[in-house]
């Protein structure tokens, strides 16, 4: 049934407090669940009581304490319903069981490497006991967990530990946990398991003394200190840059190796994948190192952003995750480089987002219906959403948005809350009408702003002309127009130019807002022909159309004081000469200029700058993503004509940057230890950075440097940009390096991930049968989901082979969807979410995506998850 976000209805009833008895068992769980019940004021007083199941099974009943006569209640797989229920408050004592093992769906309960967890967002719980699963009833949780002792040493829940002991004449043991903060039922968990464990103090701003601990599988805890760290760090931040303690007397993080997502922010109890916990430099990159901090910063911030306050339901989503991501990119900003995780997260909105808003499953950051939530968990969601909440500080100013938070949070404890109210907190901090504004979550679609500035020398007035339009989405066809923050600047020769005008569009302060189809600025007292820097720092999640000379944009390369901008400037070369090369029927001779241009530029760079910025420097560098290209051409899209530019450029910029490459490589080497440190990363993401493009340039030496490096390295950073590199260069030596590599990582599961990725990425018509090969390889399981992302997922985003001219990269996916939708349907509904950009393929490519999209599509009881992302793909 499809949900509409018009239709809610308060909960007739609500659940005050929840007793939770469970006692685990690997396939039989039992679960006893109080509940204490009363009608919701707000909701309908004769309403039956229906409460939500998914494949349950009904072991007993009662109401206050007498077992309920079978005419009173319905009860199914799918639900609890009691007819008749007394119209007062009361309670209702359920017993279901479950089998963790067979729960390969991992919602719900279920058993990871001998080691029982919990997801229950968005709609796990049912899969536990019979409760209202939605986000807008909040209850005070009691937990008693129940295990084997051998089992399960180390039993953890929300909250704070109330008591534990052992269970008399039995080889078992309790814990009992209690969680003051009514809470919904997506944010309960539990873990059970043999973990080891590292542990610190923590002290808050206000003076609560916190028990911090991340837990591991045995034998890791060597590697679960960077997590940790980052915990400590982010908790500091909060406190000082959002005003934020934490507010329980523990804190726990658990990392386990069976996970359909990053991570989940369960009160006090954070799970994890253990990809975005376990670091050390031998077996974690500084990437790694990276997503670590920010996604355990992401699920800590989760506490205040989606935990007190949270969803009034699940239309809301990017109310929580718009707003925690955005506050997890600001921390990595402070942390780290700014302009680089900038950059950073806008390869990442373009790559994902921006396709995502370009194709078939585009929606709006708030989606207006849905028929299975959990593929609404998207880059839209998410990335854009933080970006909504970027646009809003740039328009109202740092004061007024740091009002607004303040405002939300006092207002909003405690409650499940809406956008509406959100925005209300930032309208009135500001003093500003912020409905037009709200469009932003209303709207799908990526807005173009087409700009275009004149020069008048003898009036010195540069005039700006600025016009938006937004591409027809699904289900919406006329756009509206939005509110566009351009932060801008005049680049004179010198660098800046001031800003005077009396336009009313302009803010001040370097930003002028488009609201409206078009406007035209007029800036006086400019004494030069100034270059206009437009989107500074990316103000606006859109696609600027601006024609810039190449001279110009290589000028603003170098002046411009927006290091956003600048290294948009080269993006904008690369982008324009890889589409003119890349388009269908193109001559590839058409890059040549441009290379010679680029190469020059960077050479002249890469002498003045590197060493005093190497992390921007590899970011300028690393040219647009050749899925970006296709996305720009946008119809009849031939990938391999796009690959082969791509190729070409990336080629002649490592010739030309051939003769400063070694030399520059050992200026860059990182003395002494492995450390993770932003600045030492910077340096070697540089480095290797180089070595790619020495892999192309030349790849006899370059195969030799790979080997080198990957032989005297001492951290996999180094080490698996040896292996990439070299799959570049297809021969002898490359087979002999990715054996070397399953031999030195044999048994660590996350490394040999990458290794099966690099390998899914090869460019060339043998990677299928090499996936497959893989397939039986001892390191892959169908069964993990990491192992099927980096396999599977990595063939599915390999331009070019899963978009084989054949058709049989979308036949390979497709089958693997069908087979995958009977045992895991997230992890089927993502990789199926692959074929999103199909149709701005050329009419044989695309037919043959529409044949296995239809094959999946007419296979008969699929999941909802994946027959709704198939369906939508195909409509
Ligand atoms: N709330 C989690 C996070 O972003 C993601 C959980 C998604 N789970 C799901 N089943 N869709 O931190
Ligand atoms: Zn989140």
């Amino acid at each position: 049934p499809l949900i509409r976000l018009e239709d809610y209805r308060p909960s007739d009833w609500l659940i005050d407090t929840v007793d939770l008895d469970i006692s685990l068992h690997p396939t039989q769980t039992r679960v006893r669940s109080l509940l204490a019940l009363r009608p919701n004021p707000a909701g309908q007083t004769d309403a039956p009581l229906v409460l939500d199941g998914d494949e349950l099974a009904l072991k007993a009943l009662s109401l206050d304490g007498e077992p309920l006569d079978a005419s009173a209640y319905a009860a199914g797989p799918q639900g609890l319903t009691l007819h008749a229920p007394p119209r007062r408050g009361f309670t209702l004592t359920i017993e279901t069981e479950i089998d963790p093992a067979a729960n390969t769906k991992l919602m719900g309960l279920y058993r990871s490497s001998r080691v029982y967890c919990t997801q229950c967002e968005a709609d796990g719980f049912r899969r536990i006991t019979y409760f209202l699963d939605r986000p807008d009833v909040m209850s005070v949780y009691t937990v008693r967990l129940e295990a084997a002792k051998a089992e399960a040493p180390v039993l953890l829940s929300n909250g704070n530990l109330v008591a534990t002991g052992e269970v008399p004449g039995s080889d078992r043991h309790f814990a009992l946990w209690h969680d003051p903060h009514p809470k919904p039922a997506y944010l309960f968990a539990l873990v059970g398991g043999a973990l080891d464990h590292v542990r610190q103090d923590y002290v808050t701003a206000d003076g609560r003394k916190v028990e911090l601990a991340v837990y591991v599988e045995p034998g890791k805890a060597g590697r679960a200190g960077w997590a940790l760290d980052s915990l400590v760090r982010c908790m500091r931040w909060d406190e000082k840059v959002f005003g934020r303690n934490y507010d329980l007397d523990v804190f726990n993080v658990v990392a386990v190796s069976d996970f359909n997502m990053g991570a989940m922010e369960n009160k006090g109890l954070n799970i994890f994948n253990d990809k975005y916990v376990l670091a050390d430099p031998q077996t974690a990159t500084d990437g790694d190192y990276a997503s670590i901090e920010a996604i355990i910063a992401h699920e800590y911030f989760h506490n205040w952003t989606g935990n007190r306050i949270t969803c009034r339901d699940w239309f809301q989503l990017c109310l929580k995750e718009g707003l925690t991501v955005f506050r997890d990119q600001e921390f990595s900003s402070d942390e780290r480089s700014r302009p680089v995780k900038r950059i950073a997260d806008v390869r990442t909105l373009r790559s994902t987002q921006f396709s995502e808003d370009a194709g078939p499953l585009a929606h709006p950051v708030r989606p207006r219906a849905y028929k299975e939530i959990n593929n609404f968990y998207t880059p839209t969601v998410y990335e854009k959403g933080a970006e909504v909440i970027r646009m809003l500080k740039v328009l109202i100013g740092d004061d007024a948005f740091k009002r607004g938070m303040d405002l939300y949070f006092e207002r909003c404890d405690g409650t499940a809350a809406t956008i509406e109210e959100f925005l209300a907190c930032f309208a009135e901090s500001s003093g500003r009408d912020l409905s037009h504004f709200a469009r932003w979550y209303e709207q799908a679609g990526t807005p173009a702003i087409v700009a275009s500035g004149r020069y008048d020398a003898a009036e010195q007035r540069y005039t700006l002309d600025l016009a938006q339009s937004t591409p027809p989405t699904p289900g919406q066809a006329e756009k509206e127009p939005m509110v566009l923050p351009v932060r801008l600047g005049l680049v004179g020769t010198e660098g800046d130019l001031p800003l005077r005008t009396q336009s009313n569009a302009y803010a001040g302060d370097g930003l002028v807002v488009l609201d409206g189809p078009s406007l035209s600025i007029a800036f006086e007292g400019v004494t030069e022909p100034p270059i206009p820097s437009l989107l500074r720092g990316f103000s606006a999640p859109a696609r600027l159309e601006l024609d810039l000379s190449e001279a110009d944009l290589l000028r603003q390369f170098t002046r411009d004081s927006d290091s956003f901008n600048r290294w948009q400037a080269l993006q904008s070369i690369a982008t324009r000469a890889l589409v003119a090369a890349g388009r269908p029927g193109a001559d590839s001779g058409a890059l040549g200029a441009t290379a010679a241009e680029l190469g020059r530029a960077l050479d002249g760079f890469l002498a003045a700058d590197a060493l005093a910025d190497p992390a921007f420097a590899a970011q300028v560098l690393r040219l647009p993503a050749p899925a970006d290209i296709a996305r720009e051409i946008g119809k009849a899209v031939d990938p391999d004509a796009i690959f082969a530019a791509h190729r070409a450029l990336s080629t002649a910029i490592g010739s030309a940057l051939l003769p400063r490459l070694s030399g520059l490589r050992q200026a860059l080497e990182t003395k002494g230890p492995y450390r993770a440190d932003s600045a030492s990363a910077g340096r070697r993401a540089l480095r290797n950075e180089l070595l790619g493009l020495a892999a192309l340039a030349a790849p006899a030496d370059g195969a030799a440097l790979c080997e080198q490096q990957f032989e005297t390295g001492d951290n996999l950073t180094d080490r698996l940009a040896a292996l990439a590199a070299m799959t570049l260069i297809p021969g002898e030596r490359r087979e002999r390096l990715i054996a070397r590599f399953a031999e030195a990582y044999a048994g660590e599961p996350l490394v040999l991930d990458k290794w099966l990725m690099a390998q899914a990425l090869i460019a060339e018509p043998a990677t299928l049968e090499r996936v497959r090969e893989l397939m039986r390889h001892p390191a892959f399981s169908l069964g993990n989901p990491n192992r099927v992302r980096a396999l599977i997922g990595g063939f599915a985003a390999n331009l070019t082979q899963f978009n084989r001219a054949d058709g049989a990269g979308y036949g390979f996916v497709a089958d693997i969807v069908i087979a995958l939708d009977r045992t895991n349907p997230q992890v089927a509904s993502r990789l199926l979410g692959s074929f999103k950009s199909w149709r701005m393929l050329e009419p044989g490519r695309r037919r043959q995506a529409q044949e296995a999209l239809g094959l999946v599509a007419r296979t008969p009881n699929l999941s909802r998850d994946v027959s709704d992302i198939a369906e939508r793909a195909l409509a």
